[in-house]
């Protein structure tokens, strides 16, 4: 017998971490050196293969960074399962302000919601400026999830959905 489980994930993030490349890289295996800009936020589903006999759907929403949709997000959480919160880690200011979308969901999103921090962008380590251990330590003391990967080169994206998939509670 095998078993489907639906689940709802929101993407968040400031403009141009790559939320939607994650995405990209994740749905169809590909990846844009230019990508335009979300506008609103955009829908897709993937499939995930927990094990012989059970498979996650999940139905993403990849929301807007830009500042002039920030209203929008709270319907793309509101009834989210899991949430994987994107910053650049090339760019220190896009840390600050994934810990702002955290602290948003942790006041306004379902309780029971898995939260995923994500550093892409890992094959540009040579310009990093966040820290594996700053990005770690600031997971752990919120109790999220931790992760890093390369929309680009697609390291450690299947990790981040797969590691997400393994967190949801199936019943
Ligand atoms: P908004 O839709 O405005 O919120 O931005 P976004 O977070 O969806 O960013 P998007 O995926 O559009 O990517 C922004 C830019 O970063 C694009 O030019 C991408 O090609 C680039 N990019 C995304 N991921 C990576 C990556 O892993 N490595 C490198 N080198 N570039 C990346
Ligand atoms: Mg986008």
């Amino acid at each position: 017998m095998s078993r489907q489980f639906q689940f709802k994930l929101v993407l968040l993030g400031e403009s141009a971490v790559g939320k939607s490349s994650l995405v990209l890289r994740f749905v169809k295996d590909q990846f844009d050196d230019y990508r335009e800009s979300t506008i609103g936020a955009a829908f897709l589903t993937q499939t995930v293969q927990l094990d012989d006999a059970t498979t996650i759907r999940f139905e993403i929403w990849d929301t807007a960074g830009q500042e002039r949709y920030k209203s929008l997000a709270p319907m793309y959480y509101r009834n989210a399962n899991c949430a994987v919160v994107v910053y650049d880690i090339t760019q220190s200011a896009s840390l600050e302000k994934a810990r702002s979308w955290i602290r948003e969901l942790q006041r306004q999103a379902d309780p029971s919601i898995i939260i995923a921090l994500c550093g892409n962008k890992t094959d540009l380590s040579s310009r990093r400026q966040v820290t594996q251990e700053e990005a770690q330590k600031y997971a752990e003391e919120e109790n999220l999830m931790w992760c890093e990967a390369s929309a680009k080169t697609g390291e450690g994206v299947q990790d981040v959905f797969m590691a997400i998939a393994k967190k949801l509670p199936l019943s």
